[in-house]
């Protein structure tokens, strides 16, 4: 029909900027999509609170999985968070009803992931997550689709918003680490738990997806080495200054004969590389192929307008009827492979 009817679960930092964006950005959809875009049912905890939304002539569900059993809804934007709880619940009971899940949920996918897209693919339904991994890049769509014809060689990059700020505000102002992170969190960047973010957590969760997409594995979160930035110092940072280094959070992934090297940690890069340069929420990935080189996507990797962005990016291939295997290949054809040894390089 003319209408996709859009039932989404959690209005926080994410869910009420998807909302805001699909009323605002209403007609420019429609304009693209031929359809109308509509939020037609919400859910979050607390009914009262004002969240400087216009919810009027949209259902409340107290309960989020009651979303997926409303008839009303075509397709469910699981915007809650948290690997299990509510958030998985609801995404099992949508996908097992054949309908369409969108979500933000790195977590969730980086350790259910394989079972999830089975059971989505089993149904027929889409499961999309372009803002799980580094916020408004479009970075699942361009390994899953613009560079779909590479073997791809390495994926690497800053994939935290809030420890990049962190140490991005460490290096400009010399402060020490616990100091900054209460900023970052009042921007709406860090996680529930924000020792998600600083430890690491976060970052290797969306690394999980990022190899699933390059290599065609099963997201393993428990085979990556993850190391985050609580122990960086103002004096490293400023050591590696002097040597000509900055200090980024970074995120590796390749494919050898010894098998799937997967690792998260802080790493010395040099001034001068363009990755270097990458400050503030601001995200990187630099996708590394057999046939195009290197491919390096930067933009802000946290906060309601890009993470909206990516999240909408999804309704609007249901709305135009394209779906893609999960993790770009079938659900059933996800290897299963070994960790290699960790290199030092
Ligand atoms: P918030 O904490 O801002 O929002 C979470 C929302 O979920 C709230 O509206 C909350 O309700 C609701 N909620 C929590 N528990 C329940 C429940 N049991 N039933 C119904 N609703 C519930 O989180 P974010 O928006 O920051 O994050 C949402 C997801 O997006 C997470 O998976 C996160 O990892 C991901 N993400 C976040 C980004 C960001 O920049 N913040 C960027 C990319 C991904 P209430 O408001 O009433 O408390
Ligand atoms: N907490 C995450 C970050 C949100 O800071 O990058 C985006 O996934």
């Amino acid at each position: 029909s003319d209408f996709l009817r859009i039932g989404v679960a959690g209005l926080g930092t994410v869910g009420a900027g998807t909302v805001r964006l699909l009323q605002d950005n209403a007609a420019l959809i429609r304009a693209r999509t031929g359809r109308r875009l509509q939020v037609v049912a919400v859910s979050a905890r607390d009914r009262r609170r004002d969240r400087g939304l216009d919810l009027s002539g949209i259902a409340w569900h107290d309960d989020p999985v009651a979303l997926a059993a409303n008839p009303d809804v075509d397709v469910i934007c699981e915007l809650i968070g948290g690997a299990d709880g509510p958030a998985l619940d609801l995404t099992l009971a949508a996908l097992e009803g054949g309908k369409p899940v969108v979500t933000a949920n790195k977590a969730m996918l980086a350790l259910h992931g394989e079972r999830l897209a089975g059971l989505a693919e089993r149904r027929g339904a889409a499961l999309c997550f372009e803002a799980a991994v580094a916020g408004g890049i479009p970075v699942i769509k361009a390994l899953r689709e613009g560079l779909a014809a590479n073997r791809i060689e390495r994926v690497y990059g800053i994939l935290n918003g809030t420890s990049n700020y962190i140490l991005s505000t460490m290096q400009e102002t010399g402060r020490e680490f616990a100091d900054v992170l209460s900023e970052a969190q009042a921007l709406g960047y860090a996680e529930a738990d924000p020792s998600f973010d600083v430890d690491g957590i976060d970052a290797a969760h969306k690394l999980a997806l990022l190899a699933a997409l390059a290599y065609g594995v099963a997201p393993r979160f428990d085979q990556i080495h993850i190391e985050g930035i609580r122990h960086v110092s103002a004096l490293d940072i400023a050591l590696a200054d002097e040597l000509g280094y900055r200090i980024k959070l970074l995120g590796t992934v390749r494919y050898t004969e010894a098998g799937l090297e997967q690792r998260l940690h802080p790493a010395m890069v040099r001034k001068d590389a363009p990755i270097a340069e990458v400050d503030g929420v601001f995200n990187a990935v630099v996708i590394e192929g057999d046939r195009v080189g290197s491919v390096m996507l930067q933009g802000r990797g946290a906060g309601a307008g890009p993470t909206a962005s990516a999240v909408t990016a999804d309704l609007i291939d249901i709305a135009r009827g394209i779906r893609f295997p999960v993790f770009g290949v079938p659900a059933s054809d996800l290897l299963t492979v070994t960790s290699a040894p960790l290199s030092t390089h």
